[in-house]
């Protein structure tokens, strides 16, 4: 069965020269839950754009349910647009502060031609009670509720529209544990009820291997390990994917965030890897099959 969406050696760089994302293969399937990890800077949000094109990838392709969508008008892909939608890290950022969540609500389906007329009104209560709020909350603005209220929000719209998959981009990074894990069990409830594919991008290994079959491990715009998310958390391949576990399960401090201004040895990993020899100094390592599950990693060294 093909990808809801697919990124086949995608490279992306910047106007300023920042090569966000250089030959990335990344799928997200229906119904399921893919994690995309990686310290700040390592090119998730990048990658997300890239799946969403809402920006072009220089080199490689995108796919939409198997189509190549690379070279696609975007008039084209319009009525597309609404199956995919982003839930992204800040609703203070993504919620227009000066609409009701009346309007926040309607304004993708006036888009999309929803539900107009009578059926409107039932329709809006119908998504607040989806998220675990109520319709008393149409009328209030954004800066009247919590940042986990702003957060359901943000959830009910990107459902108004039916979508087949959400890219969840750090959806809970911005708010406390506690409504943290409560954002997350709704993610949950909603994703399993409506048949979701999920992609789920965070720094965190630990909600990775919680919510996620499978994983991507991203690390300075490459795939370093990928596979089945409970073989590659419990034996990481790659000593960066070994990096986050451990900063997940507090063996370890949070990685350093990435030094644009380091200079690019064969292997981007290798300044910062217990493991590296020459080899690793003077040879890019390629991202290979490292186990008899299928599992990728891109180390000269892996375990
Ligand atoms: N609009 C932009 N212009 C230039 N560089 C950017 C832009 N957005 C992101 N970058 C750079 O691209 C790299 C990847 O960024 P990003 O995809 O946001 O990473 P992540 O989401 O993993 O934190 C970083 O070096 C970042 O500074
Ligand atoms: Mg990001």
């Amino acid at each position: 069965m093909s990808a809801l969406l697919e990124l086949r050696d995608a490279h992306v760089r910047y106007a300023d020269g920042t090569a966000a994302l250089q030959g990335v293969d990344l799928s997200l399937h229906a119904q399921q839950w893919h994690g995309l990890v990686g310290e700040s800077g390592s090119g998730k949000s990048t990658a997300v754009r890239a799946l969403l094109r809402l920006l072009k990838v220089d080199r490689g392709s995108v796919h939409w349910d198997g189509d190549d969508v690379t070279a696609v008008p975007e008039r084209a892909l319009r009525a597309r647009r609404r199956l995919v939608q982003p839930v992204l890290q800040d609703p203070r950022s993504s919620l227009n502060g000066r609409m009701s969540v009346r309007a926040l609500l309607a304004e993708p389906l006036d888009i999309h031609r929803l539900h107009a007329g009578a059926a409107r009104e039932a329709r809006l209560v119908d998504l607040l009670t989806r998220v675990g709020l109520e319709g008393s909350f149409l009328p209030r603005h954004p800066h009247q509720l919590s940042g986990g209220q702003r957060q359901r929000v943000a959830l009910a719209r990107a459902l108004a529209v039916e979508p087949r998959a959400l890219l969840l981009d750090e959806p809970v990074s911005a708010l406390d544990v506690s409504v943290a894990a409560q954002v997350l069990n709704l993610l949950v409830d909603i994703a399993r009820a409506g048949g979701l594919g999920c992609l789920l991008v965070t720094h965190d290994m630990s909600l990775v291997r919680w919510l996620c079959p499978r994983v991507t491990v991203l690390y300075r715009g490459r795939v370093v390990e990928s596979g089945a998310a409970d073989a590659v958390t419990a034996a990481p391949a790659h000593p960066y994917t070994g990096l986050l576990v451990d900063a997940a399960a507090g063996r370890a401090p949070s990685p350093l965030p990435v030094a644009a201004s380091m200079v690019a040895p064969a292997c981007t990993f290798a300044p910062r890897c217990p493991r590296a020899t020459d080899l690793c100094r003077t040879d890019p390592p390629a991202l290979r099959v490292v186990d008899n599950a299928g599992r990728l990693a891109a180390c000269h060294h892996p375990r």
